[in-house]
């Protein structure tokens, strides 16, 4: 089935190389106005964006995530942000007390914040912009918060790049529907066949080559990375241990 929503959606690829080109301010306001417009946890919105376009608050932001050349680049960054800090406003104003304390409150702003970033993703896009998402705003987290002045009760969830793609990404393939696609009842026998099916397709692509993630005691190059092989080695490591007790410091309670 074809129709121009479903093409764009099938057209994603994340950017990484940016034309120097601005973004119109208004530009901006329309993608993140779109990234608004996205369903949102019993409508209370609890997200923010702060929008980076000077080139040395950039240029530090890509310090901060661990000094990825393109952050510096692209034009403009957002920074997606989980936000409980307006309702509690609301909640001044009004005579009440926001409970914080469970994981709950934290999922949903969590949520919002990026079911909105990819409405805005998707906006980008249709305009010709390209995108990246940049989790790596989590490696540093208090750093960013300082340097974002972000208040308690908020959290950066993900970064994203936009600018003027310096050339079309390659869109990369993905899991066959079937790995992920279930209908009834949860059935993971499908795993095997799909995941070599598609260690097959993703080598096919060339992006592994010449990058294989270092894995303490394996060799430098291994025979047959695929995708299983890359995103084990991904997963076998801890990262951004220390999560908890920013979030917990933002005064987002986890019981
Ligand atoms: C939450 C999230 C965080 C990401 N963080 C980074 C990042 O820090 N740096 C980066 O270059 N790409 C990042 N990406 C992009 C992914 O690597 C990319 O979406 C994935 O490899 C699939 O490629 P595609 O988007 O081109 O289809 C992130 C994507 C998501 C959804």
């Amino acid at each position: 089935m074809e129709n121009p929503t479903l093409d764009l959606i099938h057209r994603h690829a994340s950017v990484r190389r940016y034309k120097p080109d601005p973004v119109p301010a208004a530009l901006i306001e329309t993608i993140v106005a779109a990234g608004q417009r996205a369903s949102t946890s019993s409508n209370l919105q609890t997200y923010s964006v702060v929008v980076l376009t000077e080139a040395a608050d950039r240029q530090r932001m890509a310090e901060l995530c661990g000094n990825q050349k393109h952050i510096a680049e692209a034009p403009v960054f957002l920074a997606w942000i989980a936000d409980l800090a307006r309702l509690d406003r609301a909640c001044q104003l009004r005579g009440y007390t926001q409970d914080t304390a469970y994981l709950e409150s934290f999922l949903i702003a969590a949520t919002d914040a990026v079911i909105a970033a990819q409405n805005a993703a998707l906006a980008a896009e249709s305009l010709g912009l390209g995108i990246c998402y940049i989790g790596s705003i989590r490696n540093r987290p208090q750093e960013v918060i300082q340097m974002l002045g972000l208040p308690r009760l908020t959290f950066p969830i993900t970064g994203m790049t936009v600018g003027w793609p310096e050339r079309p990404a390659k869109v990369k393939p993905r899991l066959p529907l079937k790995a992920i696609l279930h209908w009834d009842r949860y059935d993971p026998s499908a795993y095997d066949e799909a995941l070599a099916e598609y260690d097959q397709a993703m080598m096919a692509t060339g992006l592994y080559e010449g990058r294989q993630v270092p894995f303490p005691g394996k060799p430098p190059v291994v025979e047959n990375y695929g995708w299983t092989e890359h995103s084990a080695r991904r997963v076998a490591r801890a990262e951004r241990t220390d999560l908890r007790a920013v979030i917990e410091q933002q005064g987002f309670g986890l019981k």
